[in-house]
């Protein structure tokens, strides 16, 4: 059971996403969002499939450069302008400076017209005084990703988390705010075997298994491959010009 305090600073931040939603359904959207909307990518027809689904916990799984990241950015960015909390997290650096650059670069309308306040150093792009924004971070288990609240959680490259981040921060997380997740997953090569913080390196293999038979309309899981990304050149997949 949570204590009372996180139930009162549930409430609290519920009655503040409520109080941004009507402002925005009374006075239209801000003037920014339409550039945004500009910037951002058009998704390809993999992507579009879990970007646009709207059920509350997706698993993408999809082999290196298919296009999670910048799918998982524009899920991201859209869940900004509707006025939503997002967590990006995933263990590595390089991972997060592509999420980071992607939400940034569309968000820019919004950063020149003084709406939208940009972090470099902590990776948090938010409107001021509201509950509305992105943060990124860098996290590999229950430890590291604790301490921060969200209604959209995204978890990129989970199979080298340990299992926990879901099980003991993630999950509770998103049943106080009733929110939604989304899991990235590239099936481990020989040469990110090595660096996986997880107890069983196959835990987002079996998860994914067993959330593709789920029937309960909850989850969702959608598999593609590099080759599927059509933004990535023929050349750079190893395919020869014919
Ligand atoms: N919707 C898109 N529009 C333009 N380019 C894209 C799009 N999706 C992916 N890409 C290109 O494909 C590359 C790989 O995508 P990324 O999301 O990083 O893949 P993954 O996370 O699956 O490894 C990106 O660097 C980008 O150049
Ligand atoms: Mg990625």
């Amino acid at each position: 059971m949570p204590v009372l305090s996180t139930i009162a600073e549930a409430q609290r931040r519920r009655a503040m996403r409520v109080r941004t939603a009507r402002v925005q359904h009374v006075e239209g959207p801000p003037p920014w969002h339409a550039p945004v909307r500009q910037l951002m990518r058009v998704p390809h027809p993999k992507q579009a499939a879990f970007v646009y689904d709207p059920i509350k916990r997706k698993m993408v799984r999809a082999g290196r450069r298919g296009g999670k990241t910048i799918g998982f950015a524009t899920i991201a960015v859209e869940a900004f302008l509707e006025g939503r909390r997002v967590l990006y997290a995933v263990p590595t650096q390089e991972q997060i400076d592509r999420f980071w650059f992607e939400c940034k670069r569309a968000l820019a309308p919004g950063i020149a017209y003084g709406a939208v306040r940009k972090n470099e150093t902590r990776h948090i792009l938010e409107i001021p005084d509201t509950e509305n924004r992105i943060k990124a971070k860098t996290a590999w288990d229950a430890d590291t990703l604790r301490g921060d609240f969200a209604d959209l959680l995204i978890l990129d490259e989970f199979q080298l988390m340990n299992e926990d981040a879901w099980g003991v921060v993630g999950a509770p997380m998103m049943l106080d705010t009733n929110g939604d997740a989304v899991f990235g997953y590239t099936p481990p090569s020989f040469r990110t075997a090595g660096k996986s913080k997880a107890h069983d390196p196959r835990h987002a293999s079996k998860m994914f298994k067993e959330r593709s038979q789920d029937t309960s309309g909850r989850w969702q899981c959608y598999t593609f491959t590099s080759h599927d990304n059509p933004y990535l050149s023929r050349e750079a997949l190893g395919v020869s010009p014919k």
